[in-house]
């Protein structure tokens, strides 16, 4: 397996002058980090990222795209765009994209296809709501989430990152238990396993409320190969404590 693979997701945060300060404080911390490492911004800050970036460590990652190619879906932005700004990883099914935005998982599925197409890892979100847990349905859930990317994309599916973000997670403070975690990563690497003879390659990153004092230990866990850090990626000292924490 590669090194994990840490990723940060500012979600609709930040200012020309925050980012400028934000990755500034990050790029000269990171010495001693050899995990890989990415930070997906709004798309308006591509350009100041990517030229911040450029030469770093750190790789370029946006946080949606669009399902269709090219044409008139105003306020859309394709995978072609993201391209010509050098992204390199984009996060596609997030729960707020489908929890605010209707997306379906055949949406997603077709998203991932359309990153995939030019070149731009997915970061395929899949995770379970509270009430879904409580009923018993998290590996249902998941599993149908996965299904549907790995039907849609057949043998680039090891060209995809998961991130395995349970919904009852994220940005709530409550993170699933490492035992928690790691359980779903397993039944996640098995499904992965019987559509692709090259499973390993595919990251799974854990996401919901990981922070600079619980990253150990969910990375530790055998099938947790990252993170995908929301509030905990806005502030440089957590940030790169978790990527310290991640290269160890
Ligand atoms: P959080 O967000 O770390 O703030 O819980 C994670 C995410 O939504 O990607």
């Amino acid at each position: 397996m590669a090194s994990k693979l840490m990723v940060g997701n500012w979600k609709m945060h930040g200012s020309l002058a925050a980012n400028a300060s934000l990755l500034s404080e990050i790029l000269s911390g990171m010495g001693g980090v050899n995990c890989r490492a990415a930070l997906c911004v709004p798309s308006p800050y591509l350009t100041q990222a990517q030229s911040l970036l450029a030469g770093s460590a750190l790789a370029l990652g946006a946080q949606d795209v669009s399902d269709h190619e090219s044409g008139a879906y105003t306020g859309e932005v394709s995978a072609a765009m993201l391209r010509d700004f050098a992204v390199r990883y984009c996060l596609v099914g997030h729960s707020e994209r489908r929890q605010y935005h209707g997306e379906t998982d055949a949406v997603v599925a077709i998203k991932a296809q359309r990153a995939l197409s030019v070149g731009i890892t997915p970061i395929v979100c899949v995770g379970e709501r509270l009430a879904e847990r409580e009923a018993g349905l998290t590996e249902a859930v998941v599993k149908r989430q996965l299904a549907a990317v790995i039907h849609a994309n057949g043998h680039c599916i090891s060209e995809i990152v998961v991130a395995y973000e349970p919904v009852w997670a994220i940005g709530t403070g409550l993170t699933a238990t490492p035992e928690q975690a790691q359980g779903v990563h397993a039944v996640l690497r098995t499904q992965l396993q019987a559509a692709t003879a090259q499973a390993e390659r595919v990251s799974i990153l854990y996401g919901g409320s990981m922070n600079a004092a619980n990253a150990s230990s969910l990375l530790a866990q055998p099938d947790v190969d990252g993170g995908l850090i929301g509030g905990a990626s806005l502030k440089a000292t957590d940030f790169l404590s978790m990527l310290k924490a991640a290269s160890r």
